[in-house]
């Protein structure tokens, strides 16, 4: 038995889906473990293109389980969609591929106006999907769960209970229209007939399958630097996406995770509000917007881009215990004449290697570059290391040095073939270089 946990290591968006679409094929089971419908994974299959909000990707694969932890909140309108759409396109055929956890938290119409009209006041950039107002919920204990949902009663109840608050909130502080208990109550009775097959306890699932040997993989969302804790608060998300919360987002203990690899991208971008050293505001910026595609999975928004910055990835390497790191959208940088990679942070005079805590010193923070020569080949063809251009090779060899990792996978491309595969981390096997 293997348990992998997938993390990105910037602010997210550094191409996990398409890393944990590759380590699917040997594992057993995919879990998510936190968030909700604010993440955006886009695969790519031959001509076929899917943009997964909340389903873990591995989906696609036939006869392999996909979880939906106790510590992701739910939106079920977003799933009841997503399902529809897999089971349109041939997928999704046997129900007993997706379970979902009976804790998790529901996501209700007042979390997403809460959330909009929340950002004209105080602006984090937030997807507007309702995730930090639905997370609020639960840390107030009186969020309502997928199994609260499965009992009418109950329902109505902790609805009912909720909305006399929630539309006191929203008529008096955000000067909005107040919600209907019936209108959400008949919405969500709708879902209910459909999730009742799919839900159930997850934890012991999990333990039964690890019990029987098999091979997990728990998909995290966001990165590192959009972690509640640890992250850039308060311009984070509103979940620990580090891979510590695999336990307790999807009821395992620590002992049960073998190994963490961190997913990055071979230059940094962010969206919505918030610090960002490395960011480029001219047209080198704006080339890797487009080389990239760097436009928002789930909003369409431009993200920001910028060169890659080893501290922030340091961070994440400690926080995470990351050894193995995937390097993804290399590509990207083929044309550029030279690449940058940031060592530290200019500080008040001194030059520090580490993320302050400090949002006002971060934000003050000059990046501390190294100038490296950019290859000028395409390399969308490269299957192995040695199909890379020198200065490619070069460019690698500094990441895992400034990083201390080794690179276990490589993308070059959308597809799933334009990967280089130097390790599998199920097979513990290194391949040809
Ligand atoms: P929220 O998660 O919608 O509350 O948004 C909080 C912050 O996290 C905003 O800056 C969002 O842009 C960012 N964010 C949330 N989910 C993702 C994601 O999947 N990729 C990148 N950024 C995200």
């Amino acid at each position: 038995m293997a348990s992998i946990v997938i993390v990105g290591v910037q602010w997210g968006d550094e191409g996990k889906g398409k890393i944990v679409d590759l380590l699917t094929r040997g594992a057993d089971t995919v879990v998510r473990f936190q968030g909700g419908n604010n993440a955006g994974h886009t695969i790519v299959l031959g001509k076929e293109k899917f943009v997964f909000h909340l389903i873990p990707s591995g989906i696609l694969y036939k006869g392999k389980t996909c979880v939906i932890g106790n510590g992701v909140v739910v939106d079920p309108a977003v799933l009841m969609e997503e399902m529809g759409e897999l089971k349109k396109r041939g997928y999704l055929k046997d129900d007993r591929q997706l379970m979902v956890s009976e804790e998790a938290h529901l996501i209700l119409p007042y979390h997403r106006k809460i959330d909009v009209a929340r950002e004209k006041i105080f602006k984090i950039g937030t997807t507007g999907r309702g995730i930090g107002p639905a997370y609020e919920d639960k840390v107030a204990r009186c969020g309502i769960r997928v199994v609260d949902l499965l009992d009418e009663e109950v329902f109505r109840e902790k609805l009912e209970a909720n909305l006399l608050q929630k539309n006191l909130y929203l008529t008096q502080v955000l000067k909005e229209e107040p919600f209907e208990v019936s209108r959400i109550f008949d919405e969500y009775l709708g879902y209910k007939k459909n999730l009742e097959k799919y839900a159930r306890d997850t934890s012991l699932f999990l333990h039964d399958r690890m019990a029987k040997g098999k091979n997990i993989l728990f998909e995290g969302a966001q990165g590192t630097l959009l972690d509640l804790d640890h992250g850039t608060y308060p311009y984070v998300t509103a979940s620990n996406t580090v891979a510590g919360n695999a336990c307790a987002g999807s009821g395992i203990g620590p002992t049960m995770i073998g190994r963490v690899m961190g997913v990055a991208k071979a230059y940094t971008t962010r969206v919505g509000e918030g610090p960002f050293p490395t960011e480029l505001h001219d047209e080198l910026g704006e080339k890797i917007r487009e080389r990239g595609g760097e436009y928002g999975a789930t909003t369409g928004r431009p993200r920001r881009c910028g060169w890659f910055d080893a501290v922030i990835v340091n961070h994440a390497v400690r926080l995470n215990g990351i050894r193995e790191m995937a390097i993804t959208k290399l590509d990207v940088l083929d044309e550029f004449d030279k690449i940058k990679v940031c060592t530290g942070y200019r500080h008040q005079g001194r030059v520090i290697s580490n993320v302050p805590s400090n949002l006002e010193a971060l934000k003050g923070s000059g990046p501390v570059y190294e100038e490296l020569d950019g290859w000028k080949t395409p390399i969308q063809g490269a299957r192995k290391l040695s199909d890379l251009p020198v200065r490619t090779r070069r460019y690698l060899r500094r990441l895992e040095e400034l990083t201390h990792t080794r690179i276990a996978l490589i993308s070059v491309g959308s597809d799933r073939s334009e990967t280089i595969e130097l390790k599998d981390p199920f097979r513990k096997k290194s391949s040809k270089k």
